[in-house]
């Protein structure tokens, strides 16, 4: 049986006001849950603050990218010790934002996943295709290179610890929810991918969808077989939708 794991990702919203504003009525509202965990990916500015509001709570942290060397000349990023000595938990990689805007790269998606690993963080590794692709029927083709290509070089028990997140591009964002069934059928292809290349690690790997998630069409998501848990961008800006959310995933 996996455990579910319900993310949010704030991605460019909240400063330190509002981000304390949001833990404190969280924490107010929000009860330990048994048999899923939950995370939220604030920006990196925001982490530390988290951290400490989260202590001795179950409630973890995550960060939304982080670049894949120590430490060096690279302006403007963040390292994975610089995260792991925070205390953070988990990192978002390759979210499609940031191939498309940031130009990553399934090589530097890679790279980022070994370190994530190499630091004890637990990558959330996001693909998806997006609408022309899904037109053209090439989903699943690019969807199994994405994770493939992010995997790569892994050993299975690092593989069976990742989390995987299914966002078609064309529901994020939008108010367009992939259906259920098409949700589960990708995540099935996900799955089928990594036992062909990890072997039994594809019963332990956690596979989330993500794109349009909210209060009111988690729980039919959520119910599929091969999704285990739900990666929540805008629904999770507010504690009382994500709380909701985060009900529906409880068994
Ligand atoms: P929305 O839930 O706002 O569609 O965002 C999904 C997402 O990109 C989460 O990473």
């Amino acid at each position: 049986m996996r455990r579910r794991l319900i993310a949010g990702n704030w991605k460019m919203h909240k400063n330190s006001e509002t981000a304390r504003g949001f833990a404190e009525k969280f924490l107010k509202i929000y009860r330990v849950t048994p048999d899923l965990d939950v995370c939220i990916a604030a920006p990196f500015t925001e982490l530390l603050a988290l951290e400490e509001m989260f202590k001795g709570t179950d409630l973890f942290t995550a960060a939304q990218n982080m670049h894949y060397e120590d430490q060096g000349a690279f302006t403007g990023e963040i390292s994975a010790p610089m995260l792991a000595e925070i205390g953070v938990d988990y990192v978002i990689l390759g979210h499609s934002e940031r191939r498309a805007y940031f130009a990553e790269t399934d090589e530097v998606i890679n790279k980022k996943v070994k370190k994530a690993f190499e630091w004890d963080m637990i990558p959330i590794i996001c693909c998806g295709e997006t609408l022309a692709q899904r037109e053209q029927g090439l989903e699943g083709h690019i969807v199994r290179h994405q994770v493939v290509m992010a995997l790569a070089g892994l050993p299975d028990e690092l593989v069976s610890k990742a989390v995987i997140a299914y966002e078609p591009v064309w529901a994020i964002g939008t108010g367009r929810v992939a259906t259920p069934q098409q949700a589960e059928d990708m995540c099935k292809v996900i799955r089928d991918v990594v036992r062909v290349y990890h072997g039994n690690a594809a019963d332990d790997v956690k596979i989330l969808y993500g794109g349009s998630v909210k209060p009111e069409n988690a729980k039919e998501i959520l119910d599929m077989e091969d999704i285990d848990g739900a990666l929540v961008g805008g629904a999770s800006l507010d504690p009382d939708d994500f709380l909701k959310i985060i009900k529906q995933a409880q068994l």
